[in-house]
Parts: structure tokens; C-alpha cells; sequence
């Protein structure tokens, strides 16, 4: 049993998609959550930056004593997956749980994914599904736009903006005649009540956030890390390497109005 907290990063908000599953599913474990603000987006750099900037992040979190670090991010956890050889804690990113999710949900053998260049040039998620299931056909996406546009707050599900944007790459997925369509980055749950206005609710939407929350809580209960006492409420912590401003109107709004959190400023480029 531990009482350490659990560390989640992303480049920004879209780690917020595991926070809130965690809390849902373990309401009394403390979270430390660092959002690399001031770097975002991850999606359109090298890949040794994208390397350099998860290893900085990561190592921010161990100062913290987590037991667990989830990098909630899709683009880090496809370009830097050897990651988890480097840290003394348990680790997982998104990639494995969200495929595992969606080869199971599909029912036409077809799924489409969405996700950062970065990610959508890796074949990260094609790859896995076609390790699952070499007959299932998978259509790749990347979507530059959206993490602008949720890190802007434009979340709004009617947003005639996003809206647009979502219509516009969504196209070739949808002629593909998917039944099924992976988040692969976890901002995109942010926006899949518009997501899924414009592809239909005959579509599943996998959130990539979700089922990382679940088999992250999956992996500590199997390794007796989960915190002992269930009676209490977990803390929340909130670290940007921007100002906090844009980042807690969202997070309220994401999270929910009642949830209490600090969030602070810090440099990462001291890790
Ligand atoms: N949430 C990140 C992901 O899942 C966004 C990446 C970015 O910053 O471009 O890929």
C-alpha cells in the first residue's frame, strides 16, 4: 500500500482526460499533474525534443515521490516509449490501453485514428492494432489543429470554429467508413461532444485519457500501491510551465466546478 501520489503529465490540458478519469475511479489518491504550457504543442517537434521535453517532465514528477508516472500524452508516448526503461517507478503512456480499447470495440474491422503529426507519422497505434489483429484496417489522421484550439478554449461543443476544423479532417476517416475512432491525444476528449456531433453516435470515440486512467488503476491495485485508506480525499495538484490563467478556466470547466486544486508556475528547464 502507498500513499504517494500519481504523476501525469502532458504537454498542456489534454492529461486533464486521465485526471478526470482517475478521480472518478480512485477518488482518494493524490495526483501531481504537470502541463508543459509554455512548450506546448509536443505534436509538431523533432523527435529528440519531444524525448528531451517527457524526460524533464518525468523527472519534475520524481521530485514529487510519485508511485506511478502516466505520461497522458499520445505524442510522447508513441516518439518516447523507452521512457519507462529510464524511471524507478511504474509507468505507462496511452497507446497500449486505447488499442486494446478499440480492437475490441470495433465491430466492422475498421478503425480510424486522430492524433498529432508527430503521432500519426510514428504508426504507433496502427502498428499495435495490427499486432492485435493484423485484419483490421486502420485509418490514420493527424489533426494539427486541435490542440491550438483546446488549449484556447475552444471547447464548446456548438463552436462553429471547431467545428469546421473537426469536419475538415474528419472527411477521409469517415469515407473510410470507420465504426470506431481512437483520441489518439488526449486533448481531443476535451472537444468529443463536438467529435461526435459531426461523426455520429453510430461511432465509438475511444478516449485515449480514459482507458490509460483505468489500466494505470488496474496496474497499482496489482502491485499493492494503492493508497490504504479509502475514506479520504485525494489532493490535487496542478504544475504549468505558463502562466496558470487559461490553464485553470479550463481545468474548472473540465474537471468539474466543485473540484479544489492549487496551481503553480514552475520552470522546467531546472530538471
Ligand atoms: N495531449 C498531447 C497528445 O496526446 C498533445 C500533444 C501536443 O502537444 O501536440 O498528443
Amino acid at each position: 500500500m502507498s500513499n504517494a501520489p500519481i504523476g501525469v503529465f502532458d504537454s498542456g490540458l489534454g492529461g486533464l482526460t486521465a485526471v478526470r478519469q482517475l478521480r472518478r475511479i480512485l477518488p482518494n489518491e493524490d495526483i501531481v499533474y504537470f502541463g508543459d504550457t509554455g512548450r506546448v504543442p509536443y505534436g509538431t517537434r523533432s523527435n529528440s525534443t519531444i524525448k528531451r521535453y517527457a524526460m524533464q517532465d518525468a523527472k519534475f514528477l520524481l521530485k514529487h515521490n510519485v508511485k506511478m508516472i502516466i505520461a497522458a500524452c499520445g505524442t510522447v508516448s508513441s516518439v518516447a516509449s523507452n521512457l519507462k526503461n529510464d524511471l524507478p517507478v511504474h509507468y505507462t503512456g496511452v497507446v497500449s490501453p486505447t488499442c486494446f480499447a478499440a480492437a475490441k470495440a470495433t465491430k466492422k474491422k475498421k478503425i480510424g485514428v486522430i492524433g498529432t503529426s508527430a503521432t500519426i507519422n510514428s504508426h504507433s497505434y496502427r502498428d499495435l492494432i495490427h499486432g492485435f489483429d493484423s485484419e483490421i484496417e486502420v485509418v490514420e489522421q493527424d489533426c494539427p489543429l486541435f490542440v491550438p484550439l483546446v488549449e484556447s478554449g475552444f471547447i464548446d461543443k456548438d463552436d462553429p470554429i471547431t467545428r469546421l476544423t473537426i469536419e475538415r479532417y474528419l472527411e477521409p476517416v469517415m469515407k473510410a467508413e470507420v465504426d470506431t475512432i481512437i483520441l489518439g491525444c488526449t486533448h481531443y476528449p476535451i472537444i468529443k461532444k463536438a467529435i461526435s456531433q459531426v461523426v455520429g453516435d453510430s461511432v465509438r470515440l475511444i478516449d485515449s485519457g480514459k482507458e490509460t486512467a483505468i489500466y494505470a488503476a488496474k496496474i497499482l491495485k496489482q502491485n499493492n500501491l494503492l493508497c490504504a485508506d479509502k475514506e479520504r480525499k485525494g489532493k490535487n495538484e496542478f504544475y504549468v510551465s505558463d502562466t496558470p490563467d487559461g490553464f485553470e478556466n479550463v481545468a474548472s470547466v473540465f474537471l468539474g466546478e466543485n473540484v479544489s486544486y492549487t496551481v503553480e508556475q514552475i520552470n522546467i528547464e531546472l530538471y
